[in-house]
């Protein structure tokens, strides 16, 4: 899929089909990922994989019942390993880059699942401390988003967006 296509293509889904997303095409996703831009290349990011019924459970409840959570094929959760950034960076790897870091490699991971044909939706409104302790997350490892992943149960429409001239500002 072209690369304006891909982002054209990608709604936020939150139904899915039973239907298993594989190995081989899980492994495309995370190669995908791992090419996003880091601070310094540090990668300060680890991604968790979940496709085990049970967590997939746990986690939706974690993410405030939220059933595309437990629906989807497979969950990635990224979260921003900010002990690692800040050992470079000192208080803006801590603050800032670790989260830039993991936001980034989330969105290609978005983007990656949708031009496999996939579809995603980015999850946001979570436990943190919940979300932590399902993924045995290392201590100043912050959850930063979660991604269920899946063939999509019908495709989303469109949602509106602002116009460019509210967002865009000539210096
Ligand atoms: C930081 C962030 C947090 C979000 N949290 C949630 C969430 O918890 N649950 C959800 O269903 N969608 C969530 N979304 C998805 C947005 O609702 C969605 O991207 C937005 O409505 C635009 O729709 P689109 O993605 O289909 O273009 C989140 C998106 C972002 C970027």
């Amino acid at each position: 899929m072209d690369f304006f296509e891909t982002v054209d293509k990608r709604r936020s889904t939150r139904a899915f089909q039973e239907k298993e997303v594989d190995i081989k095409t899980i492994k495309q996703i995370l190669d995908a990922v791992n090419l996003a831009p880091s601070a310094g290349g540090l990668q300060a990011y680890r991604i968790s994989v979940v496709k085990s019924k049970k967590t997939k459970e746990e986690l939706m409840l974690a993410c405030l019942d939220q059933e595309s959570v437990a629906q989807a094929s497979v969950v990635f959760i990224f979260s921003a390993d900010k002990k690692q950034s800040e050992a470079k960076y000192e208080a803006r790897g801590y603050e800032l880059y670790a989260v830039q870091d993991a936001t980034i490699a989330a969105a290609y991971c978005q983007l990656a699942a949708t031009a496999l044909g996939l579809s995603s939706v980015w999850v946001g409104a979570f436990d943190p401390l919940e979300v932590s302790r399902l993924i045995s997350a290392e201590p100043e490892e912050v959850p930063v988003a979660v991604i269920p992943v899946g063939y999509a149960a019908g495709m989303p429409g469109r949602t509106g967006r602002k116009q460019l001239k509210a967002l865009v500002r000539e210096v």
